[in-house]
């Protein structure tokens, strides 16, 4: 099985020409509403592929923290680790210009209150990867991968949005994941990343599809050329195929080659969630 921590947000999606600068208005298309969340998205997408996957998280008692709800039961995962909190569901507001690129602020709420306690209510017997972002707090993240560890479950982390890990995390990581931006940032060169600490790491590059840095070296492995729509998630469809793949028993370049894929479709398509294809989708 595979254990995904993170968040669940309602993304409140717009088409905008351009985006305002400080102190501008723009006018854009209808709102959409759509069931995101950087752990949510992981979740669905892996369970689009047929994975056995739970998601450990907190929505609000509301509207928003229905719809997500609707999406994640659908699409076939799990949320009895899913705790309704007193705080709203977490919203995302998106920005999506003609480029497909987005831009995103995002509103933790119920996010906010997943905590280290809740880690301790997993039993680890089921669980083969343990995959997580970071929407919610970094402390349970922390304790999420320390418990895997220590449990033998192979800890994956999408490090998205950016932040500072400890030393003890990083090391648990196999693979560590960032792109090709977070990538330049931490190190001058791919194989210098493994100098952080994790046992292995995984760039996704875009278009041009993923790196793998182990010990032995640097693999490259393509995406399909696709025409983008929305890349909005196309990252959280990423560590979920990947994880999926490594819990099914996939080496590390083979799931990334299949992640690559799976990333490449969900561009193809708005939204994050309902982006995402299944598995006869990407075999096709
Ligand atoms: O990675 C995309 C996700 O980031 C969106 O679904 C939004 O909810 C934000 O968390």
């Amino acid at each position: 099985m595979l254990l995904v921590l993170g968040s669940a947000n309602a993304d409140l999606v717009v088409e905008v020409s351009r985006r305002p600068g400080a102190g501008e208005t723009v006018l854009g298309g209808d709102t959409a509403v759509i069931p995101g969340g950087k752990g949510a998205n992981t979740a669905v997408a892996a369970a689009r592929l047929g994975a056995s996957v739970s998601l450990l998280g907190a929505l609000g008692d509301d509207g928003y923290g229905s719809l997500l709800r609707s999406s994640l039961h659908d699409s076939g995962v799990d949320t009895t680790l899913v705790a309704t909190s007193s705080r709203p569901t977490g919203i995302a507001y998106i920005t999506v210009t003609p480029d497909g690129e987005n831009s995103i602020v995002v509103s933790p709420g119920a996010n906010s209150a997943v905590t280290p306690s809740d880690v301790d209510a997993v039993d680890w017997s089921q669980v083969r990867v343990l995959v997580c972002s970071l929407e919610v707090p970094l402390e349970t993240v922390a304790h999420g991968v320390r418990a895997a560890a220590e449990a033998g479950v192979r800890p994956v982390l999408n490090l998205s949005p950016v932040a500072q890990l400890p030393e003890e995390t990083l090391a648990a990581l196999d693979p560590l994941i960032v792109n090709e931006h977070e990538a330049a940032q931490l190190a001058p060169s791919f194989d210098k990343l493994l100098d952080l600490g994790p046992k292995s790491v995984v760039v996704t590059l875009g278009a041009r599809g993923a790196a793998v840095v182990t010990p032995s070296g640097v693999t490259e492995v393509p995406a399909p050329s696709v025409e983008v729509v929305d890349t909005t998630g196309a990252g959280d469809a990423f560590a979920g195929a990947l994880s999926a793949r490594l819990a099914a028993g996939d080496d590390l370049t083979a799931a990334a080659a299949y992640a690559a894929k799976v990333a490449a479709l969900s561009v193809t398509k708005a939204g994050a969630q309902p982006s995402y294809p299944s598995a006869s989708e990407v075999a096709g």
